[in-house]
């Protein structure tokens, strides 16, 4: 490891405790705090999490410069927006700040969250790219997460990083999330090497569930993983579901909710169409039909035959055929 990766490192860790201490014990921190433990987030689990709140005040530069280190340094850490005249302004104010670790629990960057709504602001603004931090790379909660994932042989994946703090809480330590993008080669690489199964637990609102869609068909050609969902009812993300039902049925819910992605397809091309109307019952069995053509296990494709063939009063014999076409096309 670099001297530079070392320094880049230290900066992180002590900048994440520098606004830990910000928020828990300062009156810069108080509405912070506040917020945090109205959005159900204790003292523990921000300790836990190391939590923290960046105010409006200019606090690194002086604070790092003390500690000897150069501008240069301080450019690369992505701590600061540079200024037209060269001057550093931070680049996280008036943001609680949630530490991104590496998987070896080391902060090397920070998603800061708004405090208050600003129409003119990003809600989630994440450090840039480092010499530490590569966003394609990294999973929120992996280093927490990996033994549990390890244990019960199984990965959430969340949209928020408040969804992951909920489930934590209600105890489903296995969850984690990507910085607001798709899942990359490498994320997918460092969850296969820890677990054969992976449920996407994405918000259960509209843009959710395409999202989720969008994840399905994004994985599946990539990855050996057995693929899930667990579906958040209500159009609620995970977080808001803790908050109305408490963690009790959310623990619950994650233990015994799991879509197969089949299942999952069946719910979601259903919210689409107007199964009354035989146009959209047909479009809709052809959508599953070429989902269930991705199926390798006959077992699980004779499942969903039986009942699509039930449902819709069509010869299972038919829908055989039609499958077969597809199949056919997968080549
Ligand atoms: P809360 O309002 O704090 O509960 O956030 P949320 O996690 O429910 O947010 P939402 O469902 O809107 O978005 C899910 C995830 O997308 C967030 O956790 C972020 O990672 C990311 N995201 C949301 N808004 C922004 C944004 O304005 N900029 C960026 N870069 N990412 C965002
Ligand atoms: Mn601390
Ligand atoms: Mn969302
Ligand atoms: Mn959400
Ligand atoms: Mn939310």
């Amino acid at each position: 490891e670099s001297s530079e990766t070392t320094k880049l490192k230290k900066m992180y860790n002590d900048a994440a405790h520098l606004f830990n201490h910000i928020l828990v014990n300062t009156s810069m921190g108080e509405q912070a705090l506040d917020y945090l433990h109205k959005r159900g987030l204790d003292d523990a689990m921000i300790e836990e999490f190391n939590l923290g709140y960046a105010p409006s005040k200019e606090l690194l530069e002086a604070f790092f410069k003390e500690k000897g280190l150069d501008h240069q340094l301080l450019r690369k850490s992505g701590l600061f927006v540079e200024m037209q005249d060269g001057s550093f302004k931070e680049r996280f104010q008036n943001r609680v700040l949630f530490p991104i670790r590496d998987p070896r629990g080391e902060t090397i960057a920070f998603s800061g969250r708004l405090l208050l709504k600003d129409d003119k602001k990003p809600k989630y603004l994440n450090s840039p790219e480092t010499v530490i931090f590569n966003k394609r790379k990294v999973l929120f909660n992996f280093d927490k997460a990996k033994s549990k994932i390890r244990q019960y042989k199984s990965a959430i994946l969340f949209e928020g990083f408040m969804d992951v703090l909920a489930a934590y809480r209600a105890g489903v330590e296995n969850g984690l999330a990507s910085m607001g993008t798709s899942l990359t080669n490498e994320q997918i690489y460092l969850l296969e090497r820890i677990t054969d199964r992976l449920d996407i637990c994405y918000d259960g609102d509209d843009p959710g569930q395409h999202a989720t869609a969008r994840a399905l068909t994004l994985l599946e050609p990539l990855t050996k993983m057995k693929l899930g969902v667990l579906h958040i009812p209500e159009k609620m993300d995970p977080d808001e579901y803790v908050k109305k039902y408490g963690e009790e049925k959310f623990k619950q819910l994650a233990q015994s909710s799991h879509e197969t992605v089949i299942a999952f397809y069946m719910r979601y091309y259903e919210q689409e169409r107007n199964l009354a109307n035989e146009a959209d019952q047909l479009a809709y069995l052809a959508d599953i039909l070429q989902q269930l053509a991705k199926v390798q296990s006959p077992v699980e494709r004779d499942i969903y035959l039986n009942q699509l063939a039930k449902r819709f009063g069509i010869e299972k014999i038919n829908l055989e055929s039609q499958l077969q076409t597809y199949v056919n096309k997968l080549g």
